[in-house]
């Protein structure tokens, strides 16, 4: 249905398994690649096209698997390599596309490279990460601060020298200025690739260079106590600094000794400004650097329209967008924005420009779990325990039925499911038309059947403080026109010299479709519509 010179990554949708909560096969609690495979099924009747999956390499588990101590092999935790070989051929021969996660900015500490480097101030791995002196006064290198809490540099007794940990101190950084690193890691990428991996989502790609001379980074004067500390500075020179882009670049370099299907995603937290530099000069660098503004921004009809537009605005000619809900960092849309509003979200979602990433789970509408405090697992909750920062709640285990662990698991599951479950999981949402796994099955049908909403163009239509809406259009093929409301209060969409006639095809409240519709639209809270407009 997509035009010949379209990528299947941009006319698909992406969809992220978190592994350990997937589906697990032996009983230990702990979801594994057979049951990712044995998902699969569902997955392809879902009509998601790639599969992100995070990391699964053999880890201390300091950070749940981005904490690899081998990039070559699986974690016996989630199976064996021949799991893994299996569940690739099985993805690829539903002609759908895996998509690892590579972790290039920090290794596990113990990564056989980093206990060389820390071996000695002479090892030949010295330089592989960033060591420094302490100040003539004894006191830390500068005052760059660990995402996950408290300073970034750590003091080794045995050589008597910090490094630096953007997370972690168990995950110390790697120095991507190093000729040694890049090759070692570009070796990495091309293992997996040789073996018919499609391509790799490249965690905090903004992090990979930090500033030559390790400069202070400045107070944040929005900071709240709230925040996580890491948010007291600025990070402007311990991330996005201008020589990631080369990096950037060869990793895209590396991906095209392939064959020219292989994508590069990157995860960067920037403004649009800032995010866009990502696809490198002439788009030679990530195809797809992950835009979070609806995760960011306040679900707020005006901003989120002013957002889109500048993105839109922002894109370098022949960059491809892509929007983003939830994913394992951050709350689950249904918890931010309330269940019915996931509702509009979803249609958002799957009816803007551009690919979308489905975190596991938000499908069906699952939410934040509450994690009872003893039982939280998330190192970020741990290490800020006054701040409620654990990524736990987002984390639990996916609801498929109504049976014990809701199918999940045969043991004890590893995180806490929703109580829920029994009502809220796949077999009973697949049974009730109005439900939410419902309405993405169907909004994903018919974007999957309309060039218009795959790869049409996008055409802002109005925006005020409770409505967004817009257009999408392609030569010769059925325009849509989408309307939703972004608040729980009833709206009037009466857009001043806007014409239009078209019947309802998909709303998130089922009684408004098939209806003729022009010139004013009337729709309750919590409500959107996507209407497939008449010619002219
Ligand atoms: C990314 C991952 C997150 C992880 C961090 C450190 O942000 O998404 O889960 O903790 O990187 O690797
Ligand atoms: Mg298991």
């Amino acid at each position: 249905m997509s035009n010949n010179n379209s990528k299947w990554w941009q006319t698909g949708i992406l969809y992220q398994v978190y592994p350990r909560s997937f589906q697990d096969s032996d009983g230990d609690g702990i979801g594994d690649l057979k049951g990712i495979h044995r998902r699969l099924d569902y997955l392809e009747w879902l009509g998601v096209n790639a599969v992100w999956i995070s990391p699964i390499y053999p880890s201390p588990m300091a950070d749940f698997g981005y904490d690899i101590s081998d990039y070559t092999d699986i974690h016996p935790l989630f199976g064996s390599m021949e799991d893994f070989d299996a569940l690739l051929q099985a993805v690829h021969d539903r002609g759908m596309k895996l998509i690892l996660d590579l972790v290039p900015n920090h290794t596990s500490g113990m990564h056989p490279w980093f206990l060389e480097s820390r071996s000695s101030r002479d090892n030949p791995k010295r330089d592989w990460y960033i060591w420094q002196d302490a100040r003539p006064d004894g006191s830390l290198p500068n005052n760059w601060l660990s995402v996950f809490g408290g300073s970034a540099w750590e003091w080794d007794e045995h050589t008597q020298q910090y490094y630096y940990h953007a997370f972690l101190k168990e995950q110390p950084d790697l120095n991507w200025r190093n000729p040694g690193v890049q090759a070692a890691m570009f070796d990495v990428m091309r293992y997996w690739l040789a073996k018919g991996v499609d391509g790799f989502r490249v965690d905090v790609m903004w992090h990979m260079i930090k500033d030559a001379q390790l400069r202070d980074n400045p107070p944040n004067p929005d900071y709240q106590p709230y925040m996580g500390t890491y948010q007291q500075l600025l990070p402007i020179y311990s991330t996005d600094q201008p020589e990631v882009h080369e990096i950037v670049r060869r990793m895209r370099g590396v991906l095209e000794e392939f064959d020219r299907e292989r994508v590069m995603i990157g995860e960067i937290y920037l403004p649009i400004q800032q995010l866009v530099a990502y696809y490198g000069t002439d788009n030679q660098g990530a195809h797809l650097p992950f835009n979070f503004q609806l995760l960011m921004l306040p679900w707020d009809a005006t901003q989120l329209s002013a957002a889109i537009d500048q993105y839109e605005g922002a894109l370098p000619a022949q960059g491809w967008p892509n929007w983003v809900l939830s994913n394992h960092d951050k709350t689950r849309i249904a918890s931010r924005v309330s269940l019915l509003q996931a509702r509009v979200a979803a249609m958002l979602l799957l009816t803007l420009r551009g690919t979308p990433t489905i975190y596991y789970g938000d499908e069906i509408g699952m939410r934040d779990v509450a994690i009872p405090f003893e039982e939280v697992q998330d190192p970020q909750g741990l290490n800020m325990p006054d701040k409620n920062l654990s990524r736990d709640p987002a984390r639990t285990p996916m609801q498929w039925d109504n049976s014990e662990n809701a199918g999940f698991t045969e043991g004890k599951p590893w995180l806490r499911l929703d109580k829920a479950y029994s009502r809220v999981n796949v077999r009973a949402q697949k049974e009730d038309p109005y439900s939410m796994l419902s309405l993405y099955w169907r909004m994903i049908r018919l974007r999957s059947q309309e060039p218009a909403l795959m790869e049409g163009k996008y055409i802002p239509v109005y925006s005020d403080t409770q409505v967004l809406s817009f257009m999408r259009q392609q030569e010769g093929q059925a325009s849509f026109l989408v309307v939703l409301n972004l608040t729980h209060r009833p709206c009037y969409f009466r857009p001043p010299g806007f014409s239009f006639k078209g019947k309802v095809e998909i709303a998130t409240t089922p009684e408004m479709e098939g209806s003729a519709v022009s010139s004013t639209i009337s729709l309750d809270g919590d409500e959107g519509v996507l209407i497939r407009l008449e010619n002219g």
